[in-house]
């Protein structure tokens, strides 16, 4: 069976780096672009040019050293915007700009001051001046899922007549249900889409915390570029975490079955360069790259996956570049924990001594949260200064 591929877009550089708290220097934007390539994204948002000067030459050293992945600045629809979009990326191999404009009701009225007729003027205009600097355009209708449909198709044919090849329709206040988001693609495809060679590419926002079950009904509905950041950064609560949609196509490829060329095992790796980075971590239980993700503190899960780690894991920490299966000793653990993790430290003891050694293991785990190599040691000592001499 052949797998349809979806296509990674990237915006940890732009819409998460513009989030409070992951502001990035020059050198740390290149170091993270690196990662990125490394890991396999085949569209990276390098930034937004207008925005500032640190932008503009953020894009443009990314564009200039990244030759495998390509490499999208993001513009509103205004000529300033665009030619300093098409500027920043004169060095890229591969190059993409990413024009947007807003088409919700709400957005029309208060933001932009503009009437529809305005804003499919704007569109048509962005469209084609950008595809005047590249042949790769990407067209972003802002606040898609709160818009009129009608309108929203309209604008969409319009930028698809001037020549965007990615029609994204971003969630962009994380409003949207599995459900309304999936049937929306839908009829993007069939009205807009049909059989040209256009991509529906999806940009969701995690307000609601529906961010990546929404991306997946998209994707499932006929999307194939996913727009998605390291460990979820972004504005407000986030955009949807590209580890997790990875993941997700990995362990449940029976029911999403995409091909995609990120490389599992470099995803924690890229998390916690992210993290170095940032001025923040991940939540200990965030799904794939948290603390906790892979860590199984409750005896009877402990045994479980001592047994057989399928007991209690859908995927192994290895397979997203954990190093290990790393389990917490605490007063939920149970026996054969505390002699895996001896045996490990190298000793082996016999029914009486682990009897014993539990008793100790168990009073200990009431008064402390985690107990660690040294506390083990100590109980041993105290149990059995025999077996600490040997
Ligand atoms: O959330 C959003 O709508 C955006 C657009 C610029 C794509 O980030
Ligand atoms: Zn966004």
């Amino acid at each position: 069976m052949t797998t349809e591929k979806i296509e990674i877009f990237d915006t940890t550089l732009r819409d998460g780096e513009q989030s409070p708290g992951c502001s990035m220097n020059l050198s740390e934007k290149i170091k993270m672009a690196r990662q990125l390539e490394f890991l396999g994204v085949d569209i990276l948002e390098a930034g937004f040019p207008i925005a500032s000067e640190g932008d503009f030459e953020a894009v443009k050293a990314i564009a200039a050293e990244i030759r495998e992945t390509k490499i999208a600045a993001l513009a509103r629809t205004t000529e300033l915007d665009i030619s300093r979009a098409a500027k920043a990326l004169e060095k890229a191999k591969h190059s993409r700009i990413h024009t947007f404009v807003a088409t919700s009701d709400i957005h029309l009225e208060y933001k932009l001051k503009k009437t529809r007729e305005q804003i499919l003027e704007m569109t048509r205009n962005a469209v084609r001046l950008a595809k005047n600097y590249v042949e790769d355009v990407e067209f972003s209708a802002e606040d898609a899922t709160r818009s009129d449909v009608d309108f929203l198709c309209e604008v969409f044919k319009v930028a698809v007549e001037e020549g965007a090849k990615v029609l994204n329709v971003p969630d962009t206040v994380g409003y949207t249900l599995p459900t309304e988001y999936s049937n929306l693609i839908k009829t993007v495809k069939e009205r807009v889409v049909g059989d040209k060679n256009v991509t529906i590419s999806v940009h969701c926002h995690n307000d609601l915390g529906l961010a990546v079950a929404n991306s997946l009904a998209a994707v499932a509905a006929g999307a194939r570029q996913v727009e998605c950041t390291v460990n979820g950064i972004g504005e407000r609560a986030g955009n949807a975490s590209l580890e997790e949609v990875i993941m997700v196509c990995a362990v449940r490829a029976d029911k999403m079955s995409f091909q995609h060329n990120i490389k599992t095992s470099r995803l924690y790796p890229t998390s916690q360069m992210l993290s170095s980075i940032i001025s923040f971590g991940v939540q200990p239980n965030k799904a794939i790259v948290g603390r906790n993700a892979f860590a199984h503190e409750a005896g009877i899960h402990q045994h479980g996956v001592l047994s057989n780690p399928l007991c209690y894991e859908i995927m192994t920490p290895e397979s997203v570049g954990v190093p290990s299966n790393d389990i917490v000793l605490g007063k939920h653990s149970g026996r054969h924990a505390l002699i895996a993790r001896y045996n490990e430290l190298g000793y082996e003891l016999d029914q009486n001594e682990v009897g014993e050694v539990y008793q100790r293991f168990t009073a200990l785990a009431d008064k402390k949260k985690n107990i660690y190599d040294q506390d083990l040691l100590a109980l041993l000592l105290i149990q059995t200064p025999a077996l600490m001499a040997a």
